[in-house]
């Protein structure tokens, strides 16, 4: 564990163009709020920013779809996220929104200081211009052809297939997202980020200044832009959504997102130490501040080639010790996708597991997408619960304090002389603190929250070779010694859990009775002090901190997912063509009636058909109909349904079938019966 310092970490700003799901929180929020409650409960000085990213393309293109105003929709989704956040315990020292005056100033200010001191280029040059639209464009306003890898669906700043940062005119046979309508040229005025002029620098600091310590991929990245070649940047866009750009001449434009929410990390941080009585520089100027970044893969330029060079034009400001970004989260197989639904949302995860945010924290940890892109399936996840939480460290807690309550009223008892296999788990009891600590400063969280669980195996495999509840009869003074050390694990546990397990935790300290300690142990107690609960403190009764997730939880995800799967097929779906011309007389010749279903059974060993008794007015008659995996018979009884009741009769497993009862289908595969609802429209009614 190192000395205690002071920390600017900072999770990336999520766009306010939707809410949040899983992909977001193992990516990015779990593994820095592992970290920042870490770093605070080991003694440092902590700033743990974010706050929502509320300019941009995406928010009015969002707005323009659901057909209200941009603030609408950044108000809606902010409010959403904010909450998610706070329910599943990420504790942001502060979290405000690139909207927000502090913001607007900051990063006008940032702006006019490069401006000022000469670190743009000005240029007028030919942009893309959808002349349908009158507009601009440029990001997610266009897409095209990849120049690099060819892939066709790539935006007009960024390739999402091969990571390529992009300018909109790089793009292939580009394409205006707003009307479809291929891009003209148009002169227009931005200044740019000679990009180019920052590669020695860029070189220097992270390809010869952090070699070992940052991760692979980040690494690699960034070396191979460096090595390919930097361009000058454009930070402002013609779009009347953003923050203005403030000097003269620039009428009608703002700033480019990237430029501005980056800086709404350093305004979110000002906002705090406004509200805290604080003065906010050091944590951003200070020399000793550790600057962390935690991001996604897709974030990488931006954070350590484009923020890193306005930090350093600006000049007073330090750079980040490290940026530890993710990889990807799939779900069951698949990309996470907002615009597809293919998703766990927080907030509707929540809806079905109320009390399960450490569940989700947990699974999403141990199965983080730390060095490779991961998939997150609904049976690891119950597998990871019932296994790993109930089955391990629940069952390890539960066993120790129902046990302490029954053999001492719940008071832990005072040890003889300690075993060879008791002094063994204490001091690898003690190691703990440090192996977690290591993980978790080198951002291996996943290792960090295994080791964890290694704590609670330790316990159970002490009780269970110890047998405490086989030596209560014949050896009660050395029941005490176990149960004094399995005590003294469950309290380390306590403790260690709460970066990984905050609401766990604090249930654990809890049931025992932490709080009621003189002095209740740190994580660096574990490792240095002898006793963590002494004999003679009273703790609480047993609570359960994990219960089983059944199957049909899980099927019921699954589902949810299914029908996504099939809503998104059928939206793919093409309108089938429309068929060739029927002449009158044909259609004269189909006598359609309304009919009214007065039994219905299934066809033996027929998965599909159901047989029908209708009555059509003229008579009641038989219809076979293949709707069985959709209906229940019992439910077709008195339906009103439409009947063509001339078609020629035919025999289906045997049972002669005279008509067919019409029929549509929901984009998402439901069948829906043609029934008038009007009163009065009674079987033998023709349809004409
Ligand atoms: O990719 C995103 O979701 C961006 N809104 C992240 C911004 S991070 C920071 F720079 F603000
Ligand atoms: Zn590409």
């Amino acid at each position: 564990m190192s000395a205690p310092k002071r920390y600017t970490i900072t999770s990336a700003l999520p766009y306010t163009n939707g809410p949040i799901h899983i992909g977001h929180l193992a990516g990015v929020y779990v593994p820095a709020d592992i970290y920042s409650r870490y770093l605070r409960i080991t003694g440092n000085d902590v700033a743990f920013i974010c706050g929502s990213d509320e300019h941009g393309a995406a928010i009015p293109m969002r707005a323009k779809k659901e057909g209200v105003s941009p603030q609408v929709i950044i108000d809606k989704y902010h409010a959403i996220i904010k909450k998610s956040f706070e329910d599943f315990g990420i504790t942001f020292d502060n979290y405000s929104r690139t909207s927000a005056p502090i913001h607007h100033e900051t990063a006008s200010e940032f702006f006019k200081k490069l401006y000022e001191d000469g670190k743009f280029i000005e240029e007028t040059s030919e942009q893309l211009y959808d002349a349908e639209a009158d507009q601009f464009l440029a990001d997610r306003f266009v897409t095209g052809t990849c120049p690099k890898c060819g892939n066709e669906e790539a935006y007009g700043d960024q390739c999402e297939n091969c990571g390529s940062s992009l300018n909109a005119t790089d793009l292939i046979n580009p394409k205006s997202t707003i009307s479809g309508a291929k891009p003209t040229l148009k002169q227009t005025k931005h200044w740019f980020l000679p990009l180019d002029q920052y590669e020695d620098f860029l070189r220097e600091w992270v390809l010869v200044g952090h070699k070992k310590d940052w991760k692979t991929n980040v690494y690699g990245q960034i070396k191979s832009w460096v090595d390919d070649g930097l361009r000058p940047r454009a930070v402002t866009r013609d779009l009347d959504w953003g923050i203005p750009v403030p000097v003269e001449g620039a009428e009608g434009k703002v700033l480019y997102v990237w430029f501005d929410a980056p800086i709404g990390y350093i305004s979110s941080t000002k906002e705090w130490a406004d509200r805290e009585g604080k003065d906010w520089e050091p944590y951003w100027k200070d020399k000793d501040t550790k600057l962390v970044h935690f991001i996604g893969k897709d974030n990488i330029v931006f954070h350590c080639i484009i923020f890193p060079s306005m930090l350093k034009a600006e000049g007073s400001y330090i750079l980040p010790e490290n940026v530890p970004a993710n990889e990807f989260l799939n779900l069951e197989g698949n990309k996470l996708s907002t615009s597809k639904n293919w998703a766990v949302w927080l907030h509707e995860y929540l809806e079905d597991f109320p009390d399960k945010q450490d569940v989700l924290r947990y699974a999403l940890t141990a199965n983080a997408p730390e060095t490779k892109d991961n998939d997150f399936t609904w049976k690891d996840f119950q597998d990871r619960n019932n296994n790993e939480l109930v089955g391990n460290f629940g069952n390890f807690i539960n066993r120790i304090v129902v046990l302490t309550n029954k053999y001492y009223d719940g008071v832990v008892p005072t040890p003889n002389e300690f075993s060879e296999v008791d002094l063994q788990t204490l001091t690898e009891l003690r190691a703990y603190p440090g192996v977690i600590s290591s993980s978790i400063e080198r951002y291996r969280f996943r290792e960090g929250s295994q080791e964890l669980l290694n704590v609670s195996r330790l316990g159970n495999k002490y009780l269970a070779d110890e047998e405490p509840w086989k030596l209560i009869k014949t050896d009660p003074e050395r029941v005490k010694t176990i149960m004094y050390v399995g005590l003294q694990v469950a309290a380390a546990l306590a403790t260690l859990s709460e970066p990984f397990l905050p609401f766990t935790c604090k249930k654990l300290k809890s049931i025992l009775c932490h709080s009621e300690l003189d002095t209740a142990s740190t994580w660096n107690d574990i490792s240095t002090k002898e006793v963590l609960l002494p004999a003679g403190h009273q703790i609480g009764k047993a609570e359960l901190l994990f219960s089983k997730i059944e199957d049909t939880d899980i099927q019921k995800q699954l589902d949810k997912l299914e029908a996504t799967k099939k809503a998104n097929e059928a939206e793919n779906k093409t309108i089938e063509p429309q068929k060739e011309t029927a002449t009158f007389e044909d259609f004269t010749k189909m006598d359609l009636r309304i009919g009214t279903i007065v039994e219905a059974e299934k066809m033996p060993k027929a998965k599909k058909l159901l047989v029908l008794k209708v009555d059509t007015g003229i008579n009641i008659r038989t219809i076979v109909s293949g709707i069985a995996e959709h209906f229940k018979p019992e439910d077709l009884i008195g339906k009103k349904v439409t009947v063509l009741v001339n078609l020629a009769p035919r025999k289906l497993r045997g049972v002669e079938s005279e008509g067919m009862i019409l029929m549509t289908e929901t984009p998402n595969g439901k069948l829906v019966f043609l029934n008038p609802d009007e009163d009065g429209v009674n079987p033998g009614a023709v349809i004409s």
